[in-house]
């Protein structure tokens, strides 16, 4: 039996364009100025144009940053009931005009009717339901945070409005305003929900529009009233925005591309994998973030699942994206098209097999048929790049290490879906994954309370729950930090003897690489002078090539971070321990080192430092959700993997301490560059690592040139992380700058100090945070 069409009437959409008169200006401070420079929204199903939008200048960002600049205060001050009143307000209206903004969403992107209907409006609706919930709450619940303040927001084009909500409900909830930038091809949702902001009462200036192409996001990027930036789109400009923001203090959350894998294990229900296979790399297309475009089966069931697959893509229905039994719509636009030919052409040219089911693709407009290729290499384009399109690329695998080992063979790490009906295997296999979503026998779910966001190069930060409310907001302690690092006077008085007391005898100090001590490979030392002037003992200084080695190392002390917490905890109070029983010597050391009277202080506080990241090595807990599904979502705080340090100046016991403990008690490993002018702390500390049961490679040590070796972490592609705060400006700059190539994450302090005795400045959540990183493992059940 044929269906007959039932297409989705346009007649609401198009009335709403001809009453704008097709044409939009900007909407800035509430008011939509005259129509500029205009270029064309065109309907990707048929080519037609559907109305004509302002390409946004500099001095309209100007404009937007200032209006926003000055409505901050006033939005901050209606304080979290006020705010979350108009948030509802904006939800109500959302739903109550769901159905013109879903075909208003279709006729613009070129997706079906099905899925903005059933999936983009009801996913907008509840963000900013939840977020309103968390405007609500923000006094109580983050009440040692602050908004951030004025917000650039970039998306892209593949989901307009519900990106749109993403960026903005968690903005607007803990009191930022914002500038928004929605994409140039998907803007007309963006001008649509202006409307609704007005009629929701939200105030001028509080959330501001501005269309146009990569420019005014380049504008919005630069800009110095811009106090954070948020960013959905390419890897390729997201690197651009890191370079360009280097230095810059503006806090920055990317989310970019992926290239997920889909597996399938040999027991797994095969036909809810079929499925759950379409809704992941079929889904608006294949134009998905997340998409499962890597499809890896078990070797098994292979030829079952593949046999499967391409009957079930013979049923898949292509044509207008308004008709309700749709399932594939049209591309965004031509230049996608012809992205996704390449990639596809280039599988063929290298003689992969490439399935397609007859479908006839209408005339006009940018159309691509669902897509199987096999027999690709692992290096072969379509299996490394992300294609955005209906393309799956399948391969197998034969035991779950070599499924895990393929799946994280890619530079990506947004999300990954595992299928089998042993939730012991699924729930091995997904924290192995490199990926900041895990499904577990689904795809492609969302929701407002589950952080989504990735890992490696898809990214950093996420959107949605706590710990996307966080990237919205700043630390009251960071507003607290002195000026410059406090460098304490030095101590005219006696300073101790700078023979540096027991440690006299050993006066050149080794690089600890491994667990080891080792000569630096370049066989140069550097002096260290006391206080007093005199010199006090050399340490090795560290190359290039150390890096590499120590680098080595921590990849080789994984077993570290699969311990228990408990156990890493131990290790954690024994080196307090150890460190206890020579207190005396370390503070001698310090005093020589620095001349100051409070050594044996910085000592006890140390000690107590670690004692602190001992007892929350084991409680820094996720959560489990309850999103609107029948399952629960398990958000898990996981190490970042090998972390650089480059530890301050100040304090260098306690500096050192204060970084390295929260970053081990939470399973990563470091290789750390100690105060350049005061090592030898850290270097004394090698025994007390010896006798604390510290595995080797878990904590490596390369002295010497804090810059050169800043510069060399930055720009190694096998740590996932650069931590420096000794005080130089241009240092973190730089480590800002370099960290783009491989997206890895910085915390950086700047020019600032920090108080290293204060638990409130240099520890806390906001620092365990830093150390981690959120992995949402979706768990549905039921039979
Ligand atoms: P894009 O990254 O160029 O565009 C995303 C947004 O950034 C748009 O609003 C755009 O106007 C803006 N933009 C462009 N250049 C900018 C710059 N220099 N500074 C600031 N903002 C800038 O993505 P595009 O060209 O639309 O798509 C190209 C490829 O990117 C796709 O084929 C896909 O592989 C990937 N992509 C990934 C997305 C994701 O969700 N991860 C979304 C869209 C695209």
């Amino acid at each position: 039996m044929e269906y007959g069409p039932a297409p989705e009437s346009t007649k609401e959409a198009q009335a709403w364009l001809e009453q704008r008169g097709r044409q939009f200006g900007l909407f800035i401070n509430n008011e939509w100025s005259a129509a500029g420079e205009l270029f064309a929204s065109i309907n990707p199903a048929d080519g037609s144009k559907l109305a004509d939008l302002t390409q946004g200048s500099a001095e309209d960002v100007d404009r937007a940053v200032a209006a926003a600049r000055a409505a901050q205060p006033g939005w901050q001050a209606l304080g979290g009931h006020g705010r979350a009143k108009i948030m509802y307000a904006i939800a109500r209206l959302m739903q109550k005009h769901a159905r013109l903004f879903a075909v208003l969403e279709t006729l613009d992107n070129g997706k079906t009717i099905r899925e903005t209907r059933d999936v983009d409006l009801p996913l907008v609706a509840r963000h900013f339901y939840h977020h309103a919930g968390w405007a609500q709450l923000q006094a109580e619940e983050f009440a040692d945070y602050r908004a951030v303040g004025v917000v650039g927001q970039i998306v892209p084009w593949n989901f307009p409005l519900l990106m749109l909500a993403w960026k903005i409900a968690p903005a607007l909830a803990a009191g930022n305003t914002v500038v928004f930038k929605p994409a140039e091809f998907t803007s007309l949702t963006a001008m649509l929900f202006a409307d609704i902001c007005v009629q929701a009462g939200v105030p001028a200036g509080v959330v501001n529009i501005i269309t146009g192409d990569g420019r005014v996001g380049e504008a919005i990027v630069k800009h110095a009233g811009i106090d954070k930036l948020a960013f959905t789109g390419s890897t390729e400009v997201g690197r651009l925005i890191r370079e360009a923001t280097a230095g810059s203090g503006k806090k920055l959350s990317l989310e970019l591309g992926g290239k997920s894998p889909f597996i399938v294990f040999e027991d797994a229900d095969l036909d809810a994998a079929i499925e759950g296979l379409v809704d992941s790399i079929w889904f608006n297309q294949g134009q998905v973030c997340c998409a499962g475009s890597r499809l890896l089966v078990q070797e098994s069931v292979q030829d079952k699942f593949l046999t499967k697959l391409r009957a079930r893509m013979d049923k898949l229905t292509l044509g207008s994206p308004l008709e309700k039994s749709i399932d594939i719509g049209a591309l965004v636009d031509p230049v996608q098209k012809q992205r996704i030919e390449g990639l596809v052409q280039s599988a063929r040219d290298e003689g992969c097999t490439v399935y397609q089911p007859a479908c006839e693709l209408p005339a006009d407009g940018s159309w691509f048929p669902p897509t199987l290729i096999t027999g690709a290499s692992t290096a072969a384009a379509v299996a490394q790049a992300e294609i955005f399109g209906p393309v799956l690329v399948a391969m197998s695998f034969r035991t779950p290490p070599e499924a895990v080992q393929l799946a994280n063979n890619t530079v990506y790490g947004l999300a990954a879906c595992v299928w089998t009906e042993n939730i012991s295997l699924a729930l091995d296999v997904a924290p192995a994954i490199k990926a900041g979503v895990v499904w577990i026998n689904t795809a492609n779910q969302f929701d407002a309370a589950c952080g989504f966001g990735g890992y490696r190069e898809s990214g950093y930060g996420r959107e949605g729950g706590r710990e996307g409310m966080y990237e919205y907001m700043t630390a009251l302690s960071e507003d607290a930090r002195p000026a410059a690092p406090l460098v304490e006077p030095k101590a005219k008085a006696k300073a101790a003897p700078s023979t540096g007391g027991a440690f006299a005898i050993d006066r050149t100090a080794k690089l600890y690489i491994g667990g080891k001590q080792a000569r630096p490979d370049g066989a140069y030392s550097r002096a260290i002078h006391g206080a007093d002037g005199a010199f006090i003992a050399e340490v090795g200084e560290g190359s290039r090539k150390d890096i590499r080695n120590a680098v080595e190392a921590a990849h080789k002390a994984g077993g570290w971070t699969k311990a228990t917490a408990h156990n890493r905890a131990q290790v954690l109070y024994y080196i307090a321990e150890n460190l206890a029983a020579r207190g005396e010597e370390f503070a001698a050391r310090i005093a020589a080192m620095t001349g100051t009277k409070n050594a044996e202080k910085e000592v006890q506080a140390s000690i107590e430092r670690l004692f602190y990241y001992a007892a929350w090595a084991d409680k820094y807990d996720g959560l489990a959700h309850q999103p609107p599904m029948h399952g629960i979502t398990v958000a898990l705080n996981e190490p970042l993997g090998v972390i650089g340090i480059v530890c301050p100046n100040e304090a260098p016991l306690l500096g050192f301490i204060s970084l390295v403990a929260p970053a081990i008690a939470l399973g990563n490993r470091v290789v750390v560059v100690p105060s350049e002018a005061h090592p030898l702390s850290a270097t004394d500390l090698y025994q007390v690592f010896d006798t604390s049961d510290l595995p080797g490679g878990v904590v490596n040590i390369v002295t010497g040139s804090a810059d050169e070796l800043a510069r060399t972490l930055a720009t190694h592609g096998d740590i996932d992380a650069v931590w420096r705060h000794d005080g130089s400006a241009e240092g973190c700059a730089e480590v800002e700058r370099l960290s783009a190539a491989t997206l890895k994450r910085t915390w950086v302090g700047g020019a600032k100090g920090r108080d290293w005795y204060s638990t409130a400045q240099s520890g806390g959540r906001a620092v365990l945070a830093q150390a981690s990183q959120v992995k949402n493992i979706w768990i549905p059940y039921g039979v």
